[in-house]
């Protein structure tokens, strides 16, 4: 079967790999999209060699790249129970050891026993590629219409979205803020009105990426990340700010939008990864009775509860998808990435399943 390599130098190499075989506990699992993550991008095209892991080695150990899979169960080693041959499931993107605290409460993502803990397209073969052995117990049912491509979102962004939204503890009525409209923010934006956001103000930096948003419909006010972008979120909410404000941007200059922007009492989500957060602390968070919120990815649990929210009500994560490409296109895939793609980009296998 192919599978995509990522050398670290801003290539995307097309590889044979052999099909594997499901041992026990084990399906194998015929990929119907597969994302390309920012940060796939960040640590691993664009060199991990500065990306280490525990033992000081690079993280990405040469594997099949890709942490975002969903597909269709082709095969199923002994002791497969839940799933079996002909299901359709999203891969939540890490295997943790199952037993540790953090495991067994489904956050395999804080696995705390390192040695057990694996990611898909960082330590063990991912999800670009025609096949994708996975673990039985890192699978969640594709539900309802969604289609591959939706389960693809979920297994990263939208997770990670409603993980972030659930933390500030987000309901009916609130307006919420979302700085920083790349994929994730996208999915803040879709997963917040679903929880009950009465309105979604985005902020933005990039021109581009402001006209591609406008086509989605997911974002009921948006506003130029510029200057005055403060100001004219409290314009836009008679002088209060939002209830809710999470930072999809990854910057500080997007985290100070974020608590700027946010109302008294309001709540502030840290989703963005990288850099700081530099701020004023009485006037800026004290005074305003902030709550800050910070969360990594989500549990199996979350990713199973967004799947089957998304499902039943029709909503489909594959609006952010702004490229489609073949996986023997994945260098160009990539490189669309890199050059930030108006939404995301996903690969999808020749003869991939559909539904
Ligand atoms: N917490 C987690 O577990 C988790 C999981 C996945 C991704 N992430 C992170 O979430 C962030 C978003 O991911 P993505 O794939 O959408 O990334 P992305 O880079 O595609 O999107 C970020 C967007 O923020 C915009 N931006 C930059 N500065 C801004 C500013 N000052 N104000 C407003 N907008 C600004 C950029 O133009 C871009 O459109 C990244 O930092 C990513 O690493 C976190
Ligand atoms: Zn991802
Ligand atoms: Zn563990």
């Amino acid at each position: 079967m192919h599978g995509v390599f990522l050398p670290g130098d801003e290539t995307a190499v097309v590889k044979e790999f052999p099909k594997p075989e499901p041992g026990p506990g084990q399906v194998l699992v015929q990929v119907g999209a597969s994302g390309i993550c920012g940060s796939d991008i960040g640590f691993i095209y664009r060199g991990y060699k500065t990306h280490k892991g525990l033992d000081g080695a690079p993280a990405y150990k040469g594997v099949v790249a890709g942490h975002e899979p969903s597909g269709r169960i082709v095969a199923a080693g002994t002791g497969v129970t839940r799933f079996g041959v002909g299901d359709d499931v999203i891969v939540y993107h890490i295997q943790g050891c199952g037993r540790c605290r953090n495991c067994r409460s489904g956050y395999f993502i804080s696995c705390t026993d390192q040695p057990h803990k694996a990611s898909y397209g960082w330590q063990r073969d991912g999800g670009h590629a025609e096949f994708v052995l996975v673990d039985e117990s890192t699978c969640i049912p594709l539900l309802g219409d969604l289609t591959f491509v939706d389960g693809a979102l979920i297994a990263c962004g939208f997770g990670t979205a409603y993980e972030g939204l659930r933390r500030t503890g987000i309901h009916g009525g609130e307006d919420l803020l979302v700085v920083g409209l790349g994929p994730v923010g996208l999915a803040a934006a879709m997963l917040g009105k679903l929880l009950g956001a009465r309105r979604v103000i985005g902020v933005e930096r990039s021109p581009e990426r402001i006209e591609f948003v406008r086509s989605t419909g997911l974002v009921d006010d948006i506003v130029l990340a510029d200057s005055d972008a403060v100001a004219n979120i409290l314009a836009l909410t008679d002088g209060v700010g939002c209830q809710v404000a999470v930072d999809c941007s990854g910057t500080t200059p997007g985290r100070s939008t974020a608590v700027e922007a946010a109302a008294e009492w309001g709540r502030v989500g840290l989703i963005g990864e990288g850099g700081r957060l530099e701020t004023e602390v009485s006037d800026a968070l004290l005074h305003k009775q902030l709550t800050l919120t910070a969360s990594w990815v989500t549990s199996l649990q979350g990713m199973e509860d967004v799947t089957r929210m998304l499902a039943a009500e029709g909503l489909h994560p594959e609006i952010v998808v702004s490229h489609t490409l073949g996986l023997l296109d994945a260098d160009e895939g990539y490189r669309l990435a890199a050059a930030g793609a108006e939404g995301k980009v996903v690969l999808i296998p020749d003869g991939a399943p559909v539904r």
